[in-house]
C-alpha cells in the first residue's frame, strides 16, 4: 500500500535539483523500452515522475547516472523485471467500480443458470495487489454461483511481480477495508490476530479457487481456455490507441460465446465496437 501512496506523492514533491543524471536521450531510451516492452506509453508530462521512480533505482544500487544503469536493464533479467516493476501504476481497491459487481450477482448469475454454464473461466488481467480476483471470487460466492458450478477457476494475471507477491499473499491493511462492504467483510474475510491485528485475509477456502501466474499482456498467452469473464479494468489507459485495440481484439478472442469484457470507467472497446455489444457501465459482451 506504501508503495502505491508514494506513486500518489511523487507528483507533488518534485524538485528542481536532480540528484542523478537523466537526460533528454536517458528518458527517450525510457519511453521506448516500456513501450516496446510492456506496452505502457510514458508521455513527456510524465518525466517527473520517471524521474522519481528511476532515481530511488539508482540510490539502492549506488549509482549516479541513468547511463549505468542501462547496462544493468540491458543485461540483467532481474533488474530489468525491477525496473518495469517501478514504472507501473498500481492503484487498486476491493470492489472498486462496484456496478461491476452488481451486474455478476443480478445479471450473470440468472444468465449463467439459464444457459447450464456449470465450468466458469473468469480472468482479472492486471490484478495488481489482488484486491479484484478477491472482490470477484467473494461476489461469486455471495451470489450463490460458487456454489450452484461445478467448476470455477479465476486466472489472475499481472505483469508486475512485486505487487503479485502481495497478491498472492493476500494479506491487507486497516485501510484496505473501508471499501469493503460489510456483508462481504462478514462472509468472505477472516481478521489477523496476534501479530496480523488489524489485518485481513480472504478466507483459504475462495482464495483456493484462484490462480495467480505473471502474463505481460502483450506477449503470448499461456492459456489454452476461453473465458466466461474477462475483467481488464484501469489497465489499457497506460496503453497507445493501437496497443489498446490489439488487446481487446485478443480478448475477444479468449471470450466464449457471450463472454462479458469489463473495462474500468474511463475505457473503451473504440473501434473494435462490431465486435462488442455495449451494454453500458463498461461491461461489454461478445458479438
Ligand atoms: C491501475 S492497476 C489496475 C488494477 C485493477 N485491475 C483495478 O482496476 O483496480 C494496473 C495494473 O496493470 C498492470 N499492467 C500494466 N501493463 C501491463 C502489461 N503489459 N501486462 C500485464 N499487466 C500490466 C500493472 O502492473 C498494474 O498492476
Amino acid at each position: 500500500m506504501g508503495r502505491v501512496l508514494a506513486q500518489e506523492q511523487e507528483m507533488i514533491s518534485d524538485s528542481n535539483v536532480e540528484e542523478f543524471e537523466l537526460t533528454a536521450k536517458d528518458f527517450k531510451y525510457i519511453q521506448w523500452f516500456m513501450h516496446k516492452s510492456v506496452g505502457i506509453f510514458l508521455g513527456d508530462r510524465k518525466r517527473a515522475m520517471v524521474y522519481g521512480r528511476v532515481s530511488r533505482q539508482l540510490r539502492r544500487l549506488k549509482l549516479r547516472r541513468f547511463s549505468e544503469y542501462k547496462e544493468l536493464i540491458e543485461n540483467d533479467e532481474n533488474e530489468r523485471m525491477l525496473f518495469i516493476n517501478s514504472l507501473t501504476t498500481n492503484k487498486t481497491d476491493f470492489f472498486r467500480e462496484y456496478h461491476h459487481f452488481e451486474f455478476i450477482e443480478k445479471v450473470l448469475k440468472q444468465e449463467w443458470r439459464e444457459g447450464g454454464e456449470s465450468h466458469l473461466r473468469i480472468w482479472s488481467a492486471g490484478c495488481s495487489t489482488g484486491q479484484e480476483p478477491y472482490s470477484l471470487i467473494s461476489s461469486l460466492y455471495v451470489s450463490g454461483i460458487l456454489e450452484s458450478c461445478e467448476d470455477i477457476s479465476l486466472l489472475a494475471s499481472d505483469l508486475d511481480t512485486t505487487v503479485l507477491q502481495t497478491a498472492k499473499t493476500g494479506v491487507y491493511s486497516d485501510e484496505s477495508v473501508e471499501t469493503i462492504p460489510d456483508m462481504y467483510l462478514r462472509k468472505c474475510f477472516v481478521r489477523g490476530k496476534k501479530q496480523q491485528q488489524g489485518k485481513i485475509k480472504i478466507k483459504k477456502g475462495l482464495q483456493q479457487f484462484i490462480e495467480f501466474k505473471q502474463i505481460n499482456l502483450l506477449d503470448e498467452w499461456p492459456m489454452d481456455v476461453k473465458f466466461n469473464l474477462i475483467s481488464c479494468r484501469n489497465v489499457m489507459i497506460y496503453f497507445d490507441r493501437p496497443t489498446q485495440e490489439h488487446l481487446i481484439r485478443r480478448f475477444h478472442q479468449y471470450l466464449k460465446p457471450n463472454g462479458i469484457l469489463f473495462l474500468g470507467h474511463s475505457e473503451s472497446v473504440g473501434s473494435c465496437a462490431d465486435i462488442f455489444h455495449h451494454l453500458g457501465h463498461t461491461i461489454y459482451v461478445k458479438q
